[in-house]
């Protein structure tokens, strides 16, 4: 049938809040997925054929290649703060603009990194586990000891809007020391706002008893945490990844769980997720959670929210409300 509309034209990849569709609906001719399926590539790039704009979730990969293949696409609007799924180059080089998602998951994602921290510290799924397989018989004065956590020393790895929030919490709400490293320190006020210290990352490495990932994937933080720098942490000490899949080398981190070179680890993301790596189903001293650190109705509203005002701001108004090309000069 064809279109009769003269709104520009979008598309939706996923399921998302019927209000984010009506929202989408009184600027633009909308084409949702409300069955929510899963698109293969092919399928994504028959489904952006004339479309000026997509909301997109953090995980459609917009390249080159995709880009010659759809010239009407002008803006690519993430409803997440991550955008490593965007080759920013190749979607500066073609006129079309990236947007994401940061500030309105900050606190949230925060919350989930402390819960991921103190479940893995106080061994609380390994636990829950025992006493739900009948395993629980008696009280012992060693049963399921875990690491210490007010008091400790929290070392955080990329201190960006969430670092802060996460270090924030360690250092207010639970009376730790607070270590990170960055691409570049924190001014001296974010520094005492937050009651961090900057280190190098060695000092970061071998220092922190709970060590959080919160910096984002790129070729350069590829497997920044592998065998030689778990290698490197106490045997005691935790790590927790909310990042990004790919930031931690999974298969080493499997193997330095079974051999205690770490107490244990919490983990949010996974290399190439929803698949998980299999030796890490198997090791006991690690807390697994599917992407959900963001998972609130409120934020995840906020984050969908703020994809539309991308979209809206762009293409009707001419100004996006969080760009991300820098230089970018292309008008909607
Ligand atoms: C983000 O916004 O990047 C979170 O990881 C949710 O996907």
């Amino acid at each position: 049938m064809t279109s009769t509309s003269h709104k520009p034209r979008i598309l939706v990849t996923r399921a998302i809040f019927p209000q984010v569709i009506d929202r989408l609906s009184e600027h633009f001719e909308v084409e949702t997925n409300l069955a929510d399926d899963l698109w293969d590539r092919a399928e994504l790039l028959r489904r952006l054929q004339g479309k000026v704009g997509v909301f997109t979730t953090g995980v459609e990969r917009i390249d080159a290649d995709l880009l010659a293949q759809c010239p009407e696409l002008k803006i690519c609007a993430n409803m997440t703060v991550g955008y490593n799924n965007f080759d920013l180059d190749a979607m500066t080089a073609a006129g079309v603009l990236g947007t994401n998602a940061p500030d309105v998951l900050t606190e949230t994602t925060a919350d989930f990194g402390f819960a991921l921290l103190m479940a893995t510290a106080r061994r609380v799924t390994e636990s829950e586990h025992f006493l739900r397989a009948g395993h629980w018989t008696r009280w012992s004065y060693d049963m399921f000891s875990g690491a210490e956590v007010h008091g400790s020393t929290l070392g955080i790895l990329g201190m960006g809007r969430i670092g802060q929030a996460i270090a924030r919490r360690g250092a207010f709400g639970f009376g730790m020391q607070v270590i990170y490293h960055n691409r570049s320190p924190l001014s001296a006020a974010l520094e005492l706002e937050c009651k961090a210290r900057y280190v190098s990352k060695q000092e970061l490495l071998t220092t922190a008893d709970h060590l959080v990932l919160v910096v984002p994937y790129s070729a350069a933080s590829h497997h920044s945490i592998g065998a030689p720098e778990l290698a490197m942490m106490k045997p005691t000490s935790t790590l927790i990844n909310i990042a990004r899949g790919g930031i931690v080398d999974d298969a080493a981190l499997a193997q330095a769980l079974k051999n205690r070179v770490i107490a244990a680890a919490g983990l949010d993301v996974f290399e190439g997720e929803p698949s998980v790596h299999p030796d890490l189903l198997t090791v006991p001293n690690v807390v697994l959670t599917p992407h959900i650190a963001s998972a609130t109705e409120g934020t995840r509203r906020a984050m969908a929210d703020l994809a539309v005002d991308n979209l809206v701001g762009f293409l009707v108004h001419g100004r996006a409300v969080t760009p991300l090309n820098p230089g970018f000069t292309a008008a909607a």
